[in-house]
């Protein structure tokens, strides 16, 4: 080693010591003659002290140092004068006086310091990641990733899961989003698809008697990005035999319990908290929602029915439904101005028709533009279901079930945050089971698996796949943590006949199913165990572990919302030679990347 100690390990206890460091000159300070520089490496930063009787050598090339020069000094160790220690720094007490200096490595002046307080504009970061990924939150987020990757392999090494690596050059896989496609050479016009996820190959590990499968997988998805979304990210991707869901989400809760103790020093209670899909969708409006406040969702159809506003009483007698919530103290900060923006929002991002709103008023009593509709037994029906006192903002929705669960999603999430209802340090891990078999595909007028076609319906929805398909429900289960999808999974299908069944509700037939997984129904036919397993989303679980919201700062080298490196500026034009061979033309004019 060049060195003898890291940037973050002198203490008082070296004082008198001779040592050597190298690392990164974080900042240059100089007090009339004595430079004073702070020396970082990725264990902390050091306060290094160039005297002048160190000798003019040293001094003068001291004089040279700029921020991200590369240094290695020799020095000696002592206490720092009285009143001069930095409680907030490992090293704060002491400072390193140096005897010799050299010169590893120059830098160019960064565009942006590594310690700057104030961040540069994200394009920035990624184009010149190198220097982005030497700042302390990106490097601790990083640890922090690693030791969560390094907890989950433990736990599952501990419960004898086997690491098995499966093909990234293989067969599209259907979870849902467009393939990133890789041209063959070999095969002229024929293509390999990227793994949106290790699915077939995981099920076959089970159907071949390996029991208990284990994967930091990576996926690849071309699908829109979001601040939770990359197109290529990372799985904990697990597969066990002879379960049934319950045996599936206990070994995750234990996972989730170890990682919240080793990583955060929290214990967590077990059994997680469960909700069904339908009564997710119910309270909350979607199907990975928020635990950590309430604001629920209630349906005031009773009362609806029976009162004189069209709007309401016309949803009911369609069959729809008018539910909604109740922003607690929030009627002195929603002016009609907020509350006009807020209609429009959910108008246009949802469909919605309009917002109906009750502010309650000190004397108790509600008050809205729609009041008149409604009888006083009614008023007080509407404020006993939603508990409103004086202050509250009451927000209505009359629509389809659809429509109510996305607008007052939304308006639950955003008056969360806006109002601080909930802590933003505090985990809250659940459970959503039971989702639906399928959902409509509305384009192809016909039905989507909602998880995935290898999904088993609960065994009591075996009959409905005939009947009434948009009633069977699924032995799937996602993991949610703090309103974000962290996991899911399901127990499979081990039956090839209920497999092609399902197949042939997804309008496939025969044919097709044995062209795109005939493999699979194969297999199945020569012996599958009952099995099943879940993937849950490393990125998104960093995140939530270090209070982030953007996974892109998980992720050592990410991709913009577009989906390129501003980095290597990937993706990019190849050389006519390459396209050549592997028989493709490109008709469309190649645009440069901005
Ligand atoms: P699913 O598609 O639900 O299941 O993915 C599992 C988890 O992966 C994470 N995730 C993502 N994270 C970042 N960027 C993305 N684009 C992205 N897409 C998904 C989420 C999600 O919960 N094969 C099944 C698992 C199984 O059935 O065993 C699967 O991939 O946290
Ligand atoms: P209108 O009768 O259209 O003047 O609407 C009266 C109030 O009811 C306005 O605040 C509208 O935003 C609201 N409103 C209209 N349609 C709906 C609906 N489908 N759900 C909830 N509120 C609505």
């Amino acid at each position: 080693m060049l060195r003898t100690h890291t940037c973050g390990e002198l203490n008082i206890d070296h004082v008198g010591q001779t040592a050597t460091l190298c690392g990164w000159v974080d900042t240059v300070r100089d007090f009339g003659g004595v430079n004073f520089i702070d020396l970082r490496d990725r264990y902390g930063l050091t306060q290094v002290v160039f005297n002048p009787d160190a000798g003019d050598e040293i001094v003068s090339l001291a004089g040279k140092l700029r921020n991200e020069f590369v240094i290695k000094v020799v020095g000696t160790i002592r206490a720092r004068p009285e009143g001069q220690a930095n409680p907030d720094l490992a090293t704060g007490e002491i400072e390193f006086v140096a005897s010799e200096l050299e010169i590893l490595n120059e830098s160019l002046t960064p565009p942006f310091t590594p310690g700057q307080r104030v961040l540069p504009g994200e394009d920035l970061r990624l184009k010149h990641r190198y220097l982005d990924l030497r700042r302390e939150k990106m490097m601790s987020t990083l640890v922090l990733r690693s030791r969560i990757i390094k907890a989950m392999r433990d736990y599952c090494a501990d419960n004898d899961f086997i690491d098995v690596e499966t093909p990234i050059l293989g067969r599209s896989t259907p979870e849902g989003a467009r393939d990133y496609l890789v041209p063959s050479r070999v095969f002229n016009g024929k293509f390999y698809a990227l793994p949106q996820s290790p699915q077939i190959y995981k099920q076959i590990m089970m159907i071949a008697g390996y029991d208990r499968y284990v994967q930091v997988a990576r996926c690849f998805r071309d699908e829109d990005l979001r601040a939770d979304r990359q197109p290529e990210f990372t799985q904990l991707d697990i597969e066990m035999s002879f379960v049934d869901s319950e045996d599936v989400i206990g070994m995750i809760d234990g996972m989730m319990q170890k990682l919240a103790k080793d990583i955060l020093d929290i214990d967590i209670q077990l059994p997680l908290e469960r909700l069904t899909y339908d009564e997710a969708m119910t309270r909350f409006g979607h199907d990975a929602p928020d635990l950590r406040f309430g604001m629920e969702i209630v349906d005031i159809g009773e009362i609806a029915a029976e009162c004189e506003f069209g709007v309401f009483k016309g949803t009911i007698d369609a069959g729809n439904f008018v539910r909604g919530v109740n922003g607690k103290g929030a009627a002195a900060t929603y002016s009609r101005k907020r509350i006009d923006e807020l209609t429009e929002s959910v108008k246009d991002d949802f469909g919605a028709k309009g917002l109906a709103w009750f502010r309650c008023e000190e004397d108790g009593s509600l008050f809205s533009p729609i009041a008149k509709f409604f009888t006083e037994d009614q008023l007080n029906a509407i404020k006993t279901k939603l508990g409103a006192e004086p202050g509250d903002l009451l927000m209505f929705i009359a629509d389809t079930f659809e429509v109510s669960c996305k607008s007052l999603y939304s308006i639950r999430k955003k008056f969360g945050a806006e109002f601080e209802l909930y802590d933003p340090k505090q985990m809250h891990f659940s459970w959503v089971v039971e989702f639906p078999m399928f959902e409509k595909d509305e384009d192809n007028d016909r039905w989507a698996a909602m998880h995935h076609p290898f999904t088993a319906p609960l065994d009591e929805c075996l009959s409905e796949l005939d009947d009434a398909p948009e009633k069977s429900r699924a032995k799937a289960y996602d993991l949610v943590i703090n309103g974000y999808e962290a996991g899911g999974g399901t127990i499979r299908i081990h039956d090839s006949q209920i497999q092609q069944k399902v197949f042939g509700l997804l309008g496939m037939n025969e044919q097709e199913c044995e062209e795109r997984f005939g493999f699979l129904l194969d297999a199945l036919r020569y012996g599958a165990p009952p099995h099943g397993g879940l993937a849950l989303g490393i990125d998104r679980i960093v995140m939530l572990f270090a209070g982030l919201d953007n996974i892109r700062d998980c992720i050592a080298f990410p991709k913009t919302q577009r989906a390129n490196d501003m980095m290597t500026e990937a993706p990019n034009v190849v050389e006519e030679k390459q396209l050549r061979e592997l028989g493709i033309e490109i008709t469309k004019k190649v645009e440069p990347l901005v």
